[in-house]
């Protein structure tokens, strides 16, 4: 990571004067803001205008006590106890940031328990509980995006009460996000206010629900770089904006609705790159890949024994159906998740919006959990707790019935009884994993 000075962070003056006061008088320090806010380089920059060490501890949920404090190793033939980058940090000194700290498990909360308790200690629990005291020097911050990020967990009421100081980092004012581009990049004023002024709009649409992706201030500091060797603000949004939203096509229109309204000076751009796709050539374009994974449904179908052949055409008919463009979108499909999805919300009597505010995401998670194309196994999950419906059973191997009666265009079939043909994987399985 590209450290910082003090003078190069712009906007955040409050805090950084706060951070200060953090490394003075021992104040553990919590940091709540967006990706890309600066969080992380402003406590570098304020950690070395005190010319600290600092530690940085990056955690996820998988993230074990041991990976902090350390554990028993192999060190020239003989056991012995590997101090973890934690319990060094504590011993000399340092000053140590925490990122991601709602994503520590609650293995790593123990442990940080008697630290943030005022004990200022840990316990090396592969060590016989010894205890390692905090170095008078030692320094502790902590970051975490806001918790209404999908998949990020809150911290407790109890946890946060243990840091003394809580700041909250916000992207800085579309004026002085400017001026940083222009320091820093090789761009004109009048791009630079382009920019920041199209991030601003886009992240009145993220705060509103409208949209998933966040443009952050190192998303724009990638445009301004690529802009200023490229000379085009088009082509240079596109590699280092838009094909960010890999997540969301309903992003993707919006991104691409705003670069055009502000790029459109009159005179076409000479440099401007091809058209985007359209709705119906992306859904043609999904199609075509199912259509290349054809043999791998055939095959995952085979092993589900009887009438393999039959099962696997429907599907492959139903995923054609599903994904085939009618209009401006995405035909509507009559069954599998999306569908049940709408029918259990309308049986709530919710629109797309409550029903999005219940599971404390945005709606575009919804719209395109409906529409079938959700990739989102996080959101799916939260949605059929919050409707209450199952879409499969992991107990039970799902034994659903493939469509209604099948029709004899999609199957011939010899024995009436046989109208109902059943798998071991279901539609919505199958669906599910191709739109993985
Ligand atoms: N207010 C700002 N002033 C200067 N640079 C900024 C500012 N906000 C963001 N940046 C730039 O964006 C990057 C943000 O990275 P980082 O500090 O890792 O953010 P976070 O930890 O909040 O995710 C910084 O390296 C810096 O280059
Ligand atoms: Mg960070």
């Amino acid at each position: 990571m590209l450290t910082l000075r003090k003078s190069d962070i712009k906007g955040q003056a409050k805090n950084l004067k706060l951070i200060d006061q953090a490394l003075r008088d021992n104040f553990y320090t919590l940091i709540v803001g967006h990706t890309g806010t600066c969080k992380s380089s402003a406590i570098y920059a304020m950690a070395n205008e005190h010319n600290k060490v600092i530690t940085r501890i990056n955690l996820t949920g998988q993230t074990g006590e041991d990976e902090l404090a350390g554990k028993m190793g192999l060190i020239k033939g003989e056991t012995v106890f590997v101090e973890g980058p934690l319990t060094r940090a504590l011993r000399e000194g340092h000053v140590v940031i925490l990122d991601e700290i709602n994503a520590a498990n609650a293995e790593v909360l123990f442990l940080l328990h008697p630290l943030l308790d005022d004990g200022h200690f840990i316990r090396l629990m592969g060590k016989d509980g010894e205890i390692v005291p905090a170095h008078e020097d030692f320094r502790l911050f902590a970051t975490m995006n806001p918790p209404e990020y999908v998949g990020t967990k809150e911290l407790s009421p109890a946890f946060l009460s243990r840091f003394h100081m809580v700041l909250e980092f916000d992207f800085i004012q579309p004026i002085q996000e400017a001026k940083l581009l222009v320091e820093r990049m090789n761009i004109r004023e009048d791009d630079a206010a382009t920019m920041a002024d199209i991030a601003k709009r886009l992240r009145k649409k993220f705060e509103a629900g409208e949209m998933l992706t966040l443009i952050s201030t190192r998303d724009l500091l990638s445009w301004a770089r690529l802009h200023g060797s490229l000379k085009s603000m088009r082509q240079s949004f596109d590699a280092t904006i838009l094909n960010r939203a890999i997540q969301s096509r309903v992003d993707k229109e919006v991104l691409l609705s705003e670069i055009k309204t502000a790029t459109s000076t009159g005179q076409p751009d000479p440099e401007a790159v091809e058209e985007p796709l359209t709705l119906i050539e992306q859904a043609s374009a999904l199609r075509n890949e199912f259509a290349a994974r054809e043999v791998d449904i055939v095959s995952r179908l085979a092993e589900c024994g009887k009438r393999e052949k039959e099962i696997a055409e429907f599907t492959i008919e139903r995923i054609r159906k599903l994904t085939s463009a009618t209009g401006d979108g995405a035909e509507t499909p009559k069954s599998g998740i999306g569908a049940q999805i709408k029918a259990a919300r309308k049986q709530r009597g919710w629109t797309q919006k409550q029903l999005a505010i219940e599971c404390s995401f945005p709606q575009p998670y919804v719209s395109e959990a409906e529409s079938g194309v959700s990739k989102r196994p996080v959101v799916l999950d939260k949605i059929s707790q919050v409707l209450g419906i199952t879409f499969s059973s992991e107990e039970e191997p799902p034994v659903v019935v493939v469509g209604e009666p099948l029709t004899t265009d999609v199957v011939s079939n010899e024995d009436e009884s046989e109208n109902h043909v059943t798998a071991t994987l279901s539609f919505e399985e199958i669906l599910t994993e191709l739109l993985a």
